[in-house]
């Protein structure tokens, strides 16, 4: 059996052989952080679909991640590091719905996190990631938005925006939203000279409480340049050892124990190695999804400069 060193160094090698990038999301384990070419949040991790110059592309992250890289780069080969990786908010919207909002709200413009299904994004205007909702949201055109479908972030760029009209539908994310308010009371009683850096996929009551709300690789940013010594973490836990990691002078806390996402969890070093050896789910999506979906995720790249 291989060394995990071991396993690094093959995976290293084969992918510099086979022309491959590996594209990791930030709440992947550290062993596969450290062979990735590129470690980032969603927005992230979408330029960089887009730009790989590479002809095959892992996606260690999960499914939604692997079909906005091929879609941003439909002639590359994109894998899923683990085919059971999903994310359950991507899922809680169908097409069908959002057609009928758009029946109901005709002068509307649909945004949807970039957390949806590739199917779902062909009957969309204009995508988001968390660290470009605010921004993106400011520079539409129009002033009437449907967001779609993460209802704790639509709510937090609706506090960044309220100079625009924006309808919210319908769910959110599983794992932010087990943080409660009383987590951060105890974790503020515990720790009373840490900043609070919360992802804005958690609850209103959370997010208010926050000294810095913002994208996993916003949060990452924030706690290094920060002249603050200690910090307590509201977003999926692993975030908090990557922080600890990289800066070891300075002091960083769970705000719920409770905030792992399981999916992101799903892919192993094994995983990677197979997909630089050949293994791994091909993603294929139809001529059609691949040509609708791209006006949605090129007006984020355009909006989101
Ligand atoms: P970001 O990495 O864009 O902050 O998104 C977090 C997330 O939940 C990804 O699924
Ligand atoms: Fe989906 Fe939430 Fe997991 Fe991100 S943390 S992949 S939004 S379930």
């Amino acid at each position: 059996m291989l060394t995990t060193r071991e396993m690094q160094d093959e995976i290293i090698r084969l992918k510099k052989e086979n022309d491959i990038c590996i594209l990791a999301h930030a709440y992947q384990s550290q062993d596969i952080l450290e062979v990735a070419d590129y470690v980032g949040d969603s927005y992230g991790l979408s330029v960089l679909a887009a730009k790989s110059p590479c002809k095959t592309v892992i996606m260690c992250g999960v499914r939604f991640m692997a079909e906005t890289c091929k879609i941003l780069s439909p002639d590359k080969r994109v894998i899923l590091s683990n085919s059971e990786a999903g994310c359950p908010m991507a899922e809680q919207m169908d097409k069908e719905l959002v057609l009928e909002l758009k029946k109901m709200y005709p002068d509307h413009s649909v945004v949807a996190y970039i957390n949806t299904t590739s199917e779902l994004k062909t009957v969309c205007d204009v995508c988001v990631t968390s660290s470009s909702a605010v921004k993106i949201i400011k520079n539409i055109e129009n002033d009437k938005i449907i967001f779609i479908p993460d209802c704790n972030l639509g709510s937090y760029v609706q506090k960044q925006v309220p100079e625009k009209d924006i309808k919210l539908f319908h769910g959110g994310c599983p794992t932010h939203i087990r943080i409660t308010k009383k987590d951060v009371e105890k974790a503020k009683s515990l720790h009373p000279n840490a900043l609070l850096l919360v992802h804005p996929e958690c609850i209103k009551e959370v997010t208010q409480c926050a000294d810095y709300a913002g994208s996993t690789t916003g949060i990452m940013e924030f706690a290094k340049k920060s002249d603050a010594k200690e910090f307590i973490i509201g977003t999926e836990n692993s975030i908090v050892q990557h922080l600890q990691f990289e800066c070891p002078d300075k002091k960083f806390y769970v705000l719920s124990k409770d905030c792992v996402c399981h999916n992101m969890k799903l892919t192993t070093l094994g995983d990677v190695l197979s997909c630089v050896k050949g293994g791994g789910e091909e993603i294929e999506l139809s001529e059609q999804v691949l040509k609708k979906a791209k006006i949605c995720l090129d007006n984020m790249l355009a909006l989101g400069g």
